[in-house]
């Protein structure tokens, strides 16, 4: 039997594979209200056979998004929005997940087909926040230095979404601590430079995510699996980096945490990333390996037989698809296919099987 449509059980959760929809911003929302368009995207990926649908970056607060057309989870009105999703993602027999987060310095900008610009207030931007007063780059407006008080605010908006989340029938967490967004820029030097306890060594760093992750591993579930992304290095020499990530993980895990989806990069807009086939996978392995955490591996996977090999050589647990599913959405149908498992497909689609 190919891994990858082995089932794996995290906590109490058994996910029917090993095959996870990555997260992917849509930009479709209105005021962060989940619609048909969620409905039908995120619906048609639970069709295709995914084991884990996880809904994109959804922000716990209005100034958490990162433009003003992403998901968020700030009120009961949001949860009304996103429940039918969660619901046919379950009726296809996948696994539903979301990601919680919140944009910091990265927020306030225009979607990615009007070239993700800086939005100035009369724009219909807001102001931003990080834990320093550094913008991601000179185009971007200045963030406010957050206070210990809009720390607290913070945390008190994650555990507020992560109970919504958990209210309309989420399976699984994930919190968002990668590419460059608020969390991320606690844990790196390069954009934290704050010197009371949420700056300065790893440990300082570390703990307004480890702090949150605490927070939320205790009102989620004993039964039900909770993830953490982290970019796993910045790319840029003085920064965030794969040692740094280790020992993080190792801490994740002494709270709770069930398994650190690997990527990378997005705090330094142009660091040099070396991306290729499966370019992150070696941080899913060390990762794996060296803090005895499961890992996802994600990033330029495209092929059954790829995604196969790394869960074969050990280098992951679960892998995560993002454009590729984009292109195909039956991805894992295929995938079984090319692996020879005989996947059942959703009645409606039975007579295509055999073609
Ligand atoms: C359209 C799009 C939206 C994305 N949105 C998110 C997101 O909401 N959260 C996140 O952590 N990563 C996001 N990513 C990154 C993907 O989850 C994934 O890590 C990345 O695309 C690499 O995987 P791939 O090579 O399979 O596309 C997004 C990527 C794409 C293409």
């Amino acid at each position: 039997m190919a891994q990858l449509f082995t089932p794996i059980c995290l906590r109490g959760t058994e996910i029917k594979n090993r095959i996870f929809v990555a997260p992917m911003c849509q930009y479709s929302a209105e005021n962060g209200l989940a619609n048909h368009w969620h409905l039908v995207h995120l619906g048609g990926l639970a069709v295709g056979g995914a084991g884990l649908v996880m809904v994109e970056a959804t922000a716990v607060s209005p100034e958490g998004r990162i433009t003003p057309k992403c998901l968020g989870l700030w009120s009961p009105q949001h949860a009304e929005a996103l429940k039918p999703v969660v619901d046919f993602i379950r009726s296809q027999g996948a696994t539903p997940a979301i990601q919680i987060g919140h944009a910091g310095r990265k927020a306030s900008c225009d979607v990615p087909w009007r070239d993700s610009h800086f939005l100035s207030a009369d724009q219909g931007g807001w102001q931003t926040v990080a834990p320093s007063a550094i913008p991601v780059t000179p185009q971007h407006a200045v963030p406010i230095a957050l206070d210990k008080d809009g720390i607290k605010e913070i945390s008190a908006q994650f555990h507020a979404a992560a109970e919504r989340a958990l209210a309309i029938g989420f399976e699984v967490l994930e919190l968002h601590c990668a590419h460059g967004y608020l969390l991320h820029e606690f844990l790196s030097p390069l954009s934290n430079q704050r010197t009371d306890e949420y700056g300065g060594s790893l440990e300082n760093r570390c703990r307004l995510v480890l702090e949150i992750a605490r927070d939320l591993r205790a009102l989620w579930p004993a039964d039900k699996p909770m993830l953490v992304r982290i970019s796993a290095t910045d790319w840029v020499e003085g920064g965030w980096d794969i040692e740094q990530s280790i020992q993080l993980s190792r801490w994740l895990k002494d709270l709770g945490i069930d398994l650190i989806d690997c990527s990378s990069g997005g705090l330094v807009l142009d660091a040099k990333i070396p991306a290729g086939p499966g370019y992150q996978t070696v941080f899913a392995e060390r990762i794996r390996k060296e803090a005895g955490i499961a890992s996802g591996a994600v990033g330029i996977i495209t092929s059954a037989l790829q995604a196969e090999h790394i869960l074969a050589t050990g280098q992951a647990d679960v892998i995560l698809l993002a454009r590729v599913l984009l292109s195909d959405p039956h991805w894992p149908m295929r995938a079984a296919k090319e692996l020879h498992v005989d996947l059942p497909w959703p009645d409606q689609y039975v007579r295509a099987k055999h073609l």
